[in-house]
């Protein structure tokens, strides 16, 4: 590992806000995966496009790797740190420009909060369409690099679908104006769309125009009490015929349990059932919001359920599931996310259910996920007595099985976390041969010398 001091950064990037302090190294170097041992050399604050691409310009001369970091909220290990690079942190790139009303847009900088954006779009009047639990922390510009998803996809999309122009370095150095802002734009590759989702290793993302939405009506949440997780489909299927949804969550009573434990709350309903799911919708009229109820009592599809009276009463409901992630931290679960088309999430379901009760007969398994698009998280739980090690290998046996099941219905890996460290082993179950290459060629491109985020995704 070569060794950079202050005398090195105050020759070659004068002016650059730079880190050099060991507690600063360890908290840069890792995300919330807690994946490897961090040890970056140095962390660098640029404070705008031309400094990050003096950084790309100073790391080819000298061969550092970086590793493009935001809020480090990843569950993949996409920001992790462990090798001796210089980790580029937007952090200082935080502007914000009015909102464009005429355009209903926005201009942020890659350091700006999620929440922030969600807050500048409601100021205006308008809606940012991407929310998740950490959007008080992760940034802009790691949404994008691994395209967010989170709980309103079904309404608003994936992150992809809010970028209406991107700003980023590549790994050659070069600025990149993507899209401009443009709604139609019909002049070949969208490069925008390449740089979306491939982790920080192809280009560092700087600013992007972000798409809003009208204010939405005033929403009502509706939780339920499954009895089991096959009635979750046809469910979904009558929602969304009933109501404009623009959540559909699902989760087991494992989550309840953990989450009432962690928050000190009561469960939600008087009576346990197996599973749950919460439903957002566009406020309807009380007699339909009651018949469709009664309908799915008689379809035997739920055992119970409670619809929020007030804003206050619909966010105390989202905590069941909003809280799940935060509440299992602690015990370092082992997680999957993994996605199929809403038509085959019985069929994974029912696989998935089968494989689990077979191979993790001691371990506490949590059932969650974004349902509503095909989105499951199948989370692990390592009993206590048991070492990590022969954890993390069970577990990983099991991935095989779990990944080949998602591979039979031709579904995804990662659906909305990304491959980061974690999940590269088995991009090719989500990836054909040819595109793992075609991949590579890409990756050549932008970065030829190989300095982007090394070790991730490919
Ligand atoms: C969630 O859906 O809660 C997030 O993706 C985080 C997680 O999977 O733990
Ligand atoms: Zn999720």
């Amino acid at each position: 590992m070569k060794s950079v001091n202050h005398q090195y950064f105050q020759q070659h990037l004068q002016g650059l806000d730079i880190s050099l302090e060991p507690q600063v190294l360890e908290t840069y170097g890792r995300d919330w995966t807690h994946l490897r041992t961090p040890a970056p050399s140095a962390v660098l604050f640029p404070r705008n496009t031309e400094q990050v691409q003096a950084i790309v310009e100073q790391a080819t001369a000298d061969g550092f790797a970086l590793v493009p970091s935001g809020g480090r909220t990843g569950l993949s290990g996409g920001a992790v740190a462990a090798d001796g690079e210089w980790v580029v942190s937007l952090e200082k790139m935080r502007a914000v420009s009015g909102v464009n009303r005429t355009e209903s847009c926005i201009d942020v900088e890659a350091g700006v909060i999620t929440a922030s954006v969600q807050q500048a779009a409601e100021q205006a009047g308008l809606f940012y369409g991407v929310d998740f639990a950490s959007a008080g922390s992760s940034q802009i510009g790691g949404n994008i690099a691994t395209n967010a998803g989170g709980i309103r996809v079904l309404r608003y999309g994936l992150t992809r679908d809010q970028v209406l122009g991107l700003t980023a370095v590549t790994g050659a150095g070069e600025v990149l104006e993507l899209n401009q802002g443009l709604v139609k734009n019909a002049t070949g590759y969208d490069l925008r769309h390449l740089l979306i989702g491939s982790e920080g290793t192809l280009a560092i993302i700087t600013a992007a125009t972000l798409k809003l939405w009208p204010k939405p009506p005033l929403r009502d949440v509706m939780l339920l009490g499954l009895s089991d997780h096959q009635a979750v489909m046809p469910l979904f299927a009558s929602a969304s015929n009933g109501f404009k949804l623009s959540a559909f969550e699902f989760f087991s009573h494992a989550c309840v349990e953990q989450v009432c434990a962690h928050a000190g709350i009561q469960p939600p309903l008087e009576q346990a059932s197996n599973y749950y799911a919460l439903l957002e919708f566009d406020q309807t009229d009380e007699t339909t919001m009651l018949n469709w109820f009664e309908q799915a009592m008689d379809a035997g599809w739920i055992q119970d359920g409670v619809i929020s009276q007030s804003n206050e009463q619909a966010q105390q409901l989202w905590a069941y599931r909003e809280r799940i992630s935060e509440s299992i931290a602690p015990r370092k679960p082992y997680k999957n996310d993994i996605a199929v088309r809403i038509g085959s999430v019985p069929g994974l379901l029912e696989e998935l259910d089968e494989l689990v009760n077979r191979h993790y007969p001691d371990f506490e398994v949590l059932w969650y996920g974004h349902i509503g698009d095909g989105n499951l998280h199948l989370n692990i739980l390592k009993p206590e007595q048991m070492p990590q090690q022969t954890f993390k290998s069970q577990c990983e046996q099991v991935n095989e099985l779990v990944f080949a099941a998602v591979q039979k219905y031709q579904g995804s890996i990662s659906a909305e976390h990304g491959v980061g460290l974690l999940k590269q082993p088995w991009l090719n179950f989500s990836r054909s041969p040819a595109e793992i290459e075609l991949m590579r060629s890409i990756k050549r491109q932008f970065d030829p010398a190989g300095l982007l985020n090394p070790g991730k995704l490919l």
